[in-house]
């Protein structure tokens, strides 16, 4: 794959995701994100445009195809990012609950790859922030462990909106979250209130 073909594979997969910069860059600016770490990235190297040191992890065959090409990655990101340091980029072509050789980030993406949070929180700074979602449950264990902390969600213009957080992860007429359930299912569930992601603060391992 050369620089066009890399360019277009990332395109493609762009437009069917949508644009996840804008959140991205929420939550690097708000909480001056240096190092993140992306388990189960497929090719979403958005993460790069405004983060300058990205680790992506994913097994599939395709995503280890496409960073094989890592250099073509490199200037991809070079042309776009929007930040002034170096642009470094680390690429684990391997299962993310396998140990990884890497220093602790401030940041850990879990986008609909499973249960990325409960797996690598280790690898996360005390303070460092989880941005996740719901769909395997992810966002929901990580409410209900005590590691983490609410301390935020991502509004419809990729705001982060840090008020009204009690009314999320409520289930209706009261019931409680089965988190059994959860990891058996890898699903999370449906809430009175709800929205697409979630941001935890580490308190600590
Ligand atoms: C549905 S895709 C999501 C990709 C990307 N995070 C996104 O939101 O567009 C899930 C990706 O996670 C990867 N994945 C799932 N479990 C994994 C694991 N245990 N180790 C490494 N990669 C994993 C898959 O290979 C796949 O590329």
């Amino acid at each position: 794959m050369n620089r066009e073909q890399v360019s277009a594979t990332y395109e493609a997969y762009a437009q069917k995701i949508g644009d996840r910069k804008r959140v991205y860059k929420t939550i690097a600016r708000t909480f001056d994100v240096k190092r993140a770490l992306y388990p189960g990235s497929h090719v979403d190297i958005a993460p790069s445009f405004v983060i300058p040191h990205v680790i992506y992890v994913d097994s599939f065959k395709g995503t280890i195809r496409f960073f094989k090409h890592i250099e073509a990655v490199h200037r991809l990101v070079d042309e776009r990012n929007e930040y002034d340091e170096p642009c470094t980029i680390e690429f684990f072509g391997q299962d993310y609950t396998q140990p990884l050789d890497i220093e602790p980030v401030d940041l850990i993406i879990s986008q609909y790859a499973g249960l990325v949070g409960q797996a690598t929180k280790h690898y996360l700074k005390p303070g460092g922030i989880l941005l996740c979602n719901d769909s395997h449950g992810d966002a929901t264990l990580a409410r209900f462990d005590e590691a983490f902390e609410l301390i935020g969600v991502i509004g419809s213009a990729n705001e982060l909106v840090q008020t009204g957080l009690d009314e999320y992860f409520r289930l209706p007429k009261g019931k409680d979250v089965d988190i059994a359930e959860v990891k058996k299912k890898m699903k999370g569930f449906r809430y009175t209130k709800q929205v697409e992601n979630y941001v935890f603060q580490k308190r600590r391992d």
